[in-house]
This record gives C-alpha cells, sequence and structure tokens, in this order.
C-alpha cells in the first residue's frame, strides 16, 4: 500500500521533472565526456583498474575477482574452493603478480571431486573478504557457487567466472573504508548479459549490515537482470540499475522510465557501472566487455522519493543478491570494484579500455580437436544433412545449415568449447561443451533431448552435460556417448538432437540411418 502511494506520488513528479531533468542530464553527459576527451589519465602501461582510480584520487576499497589482478603489484589470493571429497580448501592465486588466476591449481586440486567457491578475496588493503552469505530477511542462507560453472578465456588463459543461480550470494558486513550515510563511491563489474533472470536481485555493491531491509536508501549497489522494478522498462533488458533499496532505479523519480536505458540483449561480457555522489547525484553507464566505450544511461539526481538524498549507505557489500538476501536471482560475475570517492569520467574510460585490453572470451588458439579449451563445431554426416551442425536455438540443441555467408549469430550458436567434463568421476576421456556466446551455458540432455542450460553444479546436471567421444558409429568422425546413459549417442532426428539408443522405443531410437545420425564430424569452429 505504501509502495503503490510513494510509486503514484513520485510518477507525477516524474512527469512534470522529465523534461527539465532530460536536459539536465545531457548538460552533464556532455561536460563528462568533454572532460573525459580533454584530461586523458596520466597512468602508467600495464596500470590496472585500481592503480587508475588510485592515480584519479577515488582508490579502490574493494576489488573482488576469479579472473585476474586489479592492482599491478597484486600477488595475492583471488579466491577460495573447498572441495566435497574431503572438505579441504586451498586459495587461489595468480599465475604472476598483477596477472591472472591460477586455474590449473583449481584444476588439479578439485579433480575427482567438485569444488564450490567459498571465499572472494578483496585484493585492496581494506581486506573486505566475501564469504557465503548468510540468512536473510527475504531469503534463507545462500550456498557457495560451483567452481567450475564458468569457465572463459582472459588474457589468453583459461580461467573461470563466478555463476550464480538462485540460492547463492556473497557478502561481507563487516567492512572498512566503504562508503557510509550518504559518502561518495564509484563501483563496476564486469558481468554476462547471457545469465540474467527477472528475480530479485543479482548485486554487487553496498548493502545493509544486517541482511535486512531498513529502508530506502540503506543500499547502493549496481543491479543486473531484466528485473524491472517501475514500469514501464523500455527494451527487453537486461539493464544495469541501481539498487538503492525498496527499487532498481534507472532514473531519478523512482521510475525506469529512462528510454535511453533498452538493456544489453544478450552480449556475453558486460560492464556496469554505478557511482554515486551520496547527496544528490548518481550515474549508470554499461559497455560491451570485449570492445569499445562506455555508454551513460543516466547521470543525474537521486531519486526523489525519501531517503535517497542524502542516502543511508551502511556499507556491508553484496554480491549475487539483494541487500535482504532476497536470492531468486541468477547472474554472472568476473571482476569488480569499489571506490572511495565518486570517480571520474576519465578514470571510467581508463577501466574500460583496460577491461577490453583482457579480451574476455578470446578464442584460445586450440581450435578444431576434442581436448579442453579446444573450439569446435560438429557437423552431421548423414547423407541428407552434410552442411548441417549442432547450433542452439530458442535454448534447444538443434542442426542447421551453417555456410561462410551465415550471420555471426548463426555461427556463434553453432560453435562449442571443449571443457573437461563436468562429471567428477568421468575422467579425462569424456568432455563437456560450453556455448560460446552463452558463458557457462552447457549442451545437455534433458528426457533424452539435447539443450543448452546454465551450469548449476548439481550432480545431474554434471552427469547430463557429460560425453565420452568414441570412433563414429559408422566409421566416420566421432560418436558421443551420454556419461549417464552409455548405450545413448548424440544423434540428430527430425533435427532436433538427442541422445539416442540404437533401435530404442522412442520415435527418435529408430534404427533407420542411426548409425550416420550418431556420426559427428569434428571441425574447425565456425567462431574462433
Ligand atoms: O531494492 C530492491 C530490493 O528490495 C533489495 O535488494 C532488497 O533488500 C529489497 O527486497
Ligand atoms: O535426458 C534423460 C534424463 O532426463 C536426464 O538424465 C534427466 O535430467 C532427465 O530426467
Amino acid at each position: 500500500m505504501f509502495l503503490k502511494l510513494w510509486r503514484s506520488r513520485s510518477q507525477r513528479l516524474r512527469r512534470t521533472a522529465l523534461s527539465v531533468l532530460s536536459g539536465f542530464a545531457t548538460l552533464v553527459l556532455a561536460v563528462g565526456l568533454s572532460i573525459g576527451l580533454g584530461a586523458p589519465q596520466a597512468a602508467a602501461a600495464g596500470s590496472l583498474p585500481c592503480d587508475l582510480y588510485a592515480t584519479a584520487g577515488t582508490p579502490c576499497v574493494a576489488a573482488h575477482s576469479l579472473v585476474r589482478a586489479l592492482y599491478s603489484s597484486y600477488n595475492g589470493s583471488l579466491y577460495q574452493v573447498q572441495r566435497a571429497s574431503d572438505s579441504a580448501t586451498l586459495n587461489i592465486g595468480l599465475l604472476a603478480a598483477g596477472g591472472y588466476a591460477n586455474a590449473p591449481a583449481q584444476d588439479s586440486f578439485c579433480t575427482g571431486t567438485t569444488c564450490i567457491i567459498t571465499k572472494i578475496y578483496d585484493q585492496s588493503s581494506r581486506h573486505n573478504d566475501l564469504t557465503v552469505e548468510g540468512a536473510g530477511g527475504a531469503g534463507a542462507a545462500d550456498v557457495g557457487a560451483p567452481a567450475d560453472a564458468l569457465p572463459v578465456t582472459a588474457g589468453g588463459h583459461q580461467v573461470y567466472g563466478l555463476e550464480i543461480s538462485a540460492g547463492m550470494g556473497y557478502r561481507d558486513n563487516s567492512t572498512s573504508g566503504v562508503a557510509v550515510n550518504g559518502q561518495a563511491e564509484g563501483m563496476y563489474m564486469v558481468t554476462s548479459g547471457t545469465h540474467v533472470n527477472g528475480s530479485c536481485c543479482f548485486d554487487y555493491g553496498n548493502a545493509e549490515t544486517n541482511n535486512q531491509d531498513t529502508g530506502n536508501g540503506h543500499m547502493d549497489a549496481i543491479n543486473f537482470g531484466t528485473e524491472c522494478w517501475f514500469s514501464p522498462c523500455y527494451g527487453g533488458g537486461p539493464w544495469v540499475q541501481a539498487d538503492l533499496e525498496n527499487g532498481l532505479f534507472q532514473s531519478d523519480s523512482g521510475y525506469s522510465k529512462n528510454s535511453s536505458n533498452t538493456g544489453t540483449g544478450a552480449m556475453p561480457f558486460v560492464t556496469a557501472l554505478l557511482k554515486n555522489n551520496g547527496q544528490d547525484h548518481f550515474a549508470l553507464k554499461y559497455g560491451n566487455a570485449q570492445s569499445g566505450s562506455l555508454t551513460t544511461t543516466y547521470s543525474g539526481g537521486e531519486p526523489t522519493t525519501s531517503g535517497y538524498s542524502p542516502m543511508h549507505q551502511e556499507g556491508a557489500i553484496v554480491l549475487g543478491t539483494g541487500g535482504d538476501n532476497s536470492n531468486g536471482s541468477i547472474g554472472s560475475f568476473f571482476e569488480g570494484v569499489m571506490t572511495s570517492g565518486i570517480p571520474t569520467d576519465a578514470a571510467d574510460n581508463s577501466v574500460q579500455a583496460n577491461i577490453v585490453s583482457v579480451g574476455y572470451g578470446g578464442s584460445t588458439g586450440s581450435t578444431g580437436s576434442l581436448t579442453a579449451g579446444s573450439e569446435i563445431s560438429l557437423r552431421a554426416t548423414t547423407s541428407c544433412c552434410t552442411t548441417d551442425y549442432i547450433r542452439h536455438q530458442n535454448n534447444a540443441a538443434v542442426v542447421s545449415p551453417i555456410t561462410s555467408s551465415s550471420s555471426t549469430l548463426d555461427k556463434s550458436d553453432a560453435t562449442w568449447i571443449v571443457r573437461r567434463a563436468l562429471a567428477a568421476g568421468a575422467g579425462s576421456s569424456c568432455v563437456s561443451f560450453e556455448s560460446r556466446n552463452y558463458p557457462g551455458d552447457f549442451l545437455r540432455h534433458y528426457n533424452y533431448q539435447l539443450y543448452r542450460q546454465p551450469m548449476v553444479g548439481t550432480a545431474q546436471f554434471r552427469s547430463d552435460a557429460t560425453f565420452c567421444p568414441q570412433t563414429g558409429q559408422s566409421g566416420t568422425g566421432y560418436s558421443f556417448a551420454s556419461y549417464n546413459y552409455p548405450t545413448r549417442f548424440i544423434r540428430h532426428y527430425n533435427y532436433n538432437v538427442y541422445i539416442a539408443s540404437n533401435g530404442g522405443s522412442n520415435t527418435w531410437d529408430s534404427a533407420t540411418s542411426w548409425t550416420d545420425d550418431v556420426s559427428w564430424v569434428v571441425t574447425a569452429p565456425w567462431a574462433p
């Protein structure tokens, strides 16, 4: 009731203020842009995001990443994993100071079992480390994310991101140096537009210290997802929004009526940025983390409803849930920082350039083979269909013709990255197939049909997504036996893809052309 009242009041205010504010936003944008172009950061080559923000006078007070160092001098741990077999833990550090995660250490520690991420270290001197979040006002205690759910390439290395499913989240309720009570702060995260939902609230940033909703302005966090809190929203999302508590804001007056924020679409790697002076101004930006610069979707006043101007941040840090541990949301996290003070646009631009230089999702250089890290496409061999490839479309796996003149999207949909088998006991002769353009999504069977789905970490998913290659049943190429249904092989039938046994009881088990339908040629990837 109260929510409805203040929403409609803000709606009226919003209407009258809209033209004035949009003019103001344009001015702020133009000023920000000219500062950015006129005064580039004099940062040393090789400077990483927290070096850049420190040089600009807004040092990091939190720096979290599973992927890389965020200071050029950092050589400590990035995160901690715990394995299921004996509950032992291991800190995962860097291959070199200022470099990339030592993912091979995780791989060998977790061989034959499964690991979850139990801690994400803060690289800043503040030691604002995140641990698995406890129960809150709107959610039971969370669990740790599977450590191998989101394999990606960064800086030419295979590393892991953090893949959040519902019921997962991280938090630190006792921080040092993080903005409180109207202090200024900035923050960004690198996330993905392909692993999102409309549930509350995939956030990274400032939240309450007691896991409860303590009122308007008690949070200041980046939200990323397809939840439209203040309808209408524009475009299909997912949107970079500000979770300022009791609302996901895209603009000042408590509504999402921001026609310049139409969302990122299914962009595999997204930079999401929020800054807030804590008094009377906040800004939202997004960018493609693989190329180009940042776009500002909002730069203007705080929400006009009471409680947001000034802000009342409490200084906890949340990752993957709302302030009250609302944990129905899903999302991906690769790196993120929070700063003391509101960073300049020039510093944001330098940070975005550094993120792009990482080459997130870049090709590994190994193509066309069934070894982990190699990118491949899978071509059908039945005479009907020798130009057809396994691709995903609307979340299902199908076969369809792909040629050199196919669209980039079709080629990406038909490209798979070979990964270590997700099933813990499968050993090195089996593999899993990750989508090229949906990081963290794998080919798995369900009711014997194949789909592209996010890796949730269950033993069922791991088994359903594991396949063991052998010589093609027809004598050509390879056949891929299902790990948990070893007499069934990946097969196309009526242009859908199944695991099928020869002459079994389902229509797709038909013995007619079974040996050809289950035999595939492993080719160079359509989208390397
Ligand atoms: O502001 C949106 C959400 O509302 C917050 O994250 C949560 O604390 C509350 O449920
Ligand atoms: O695809 C066959 C089975 O169907 C899978 O193992 C399971 O996920 C579903 O019940």
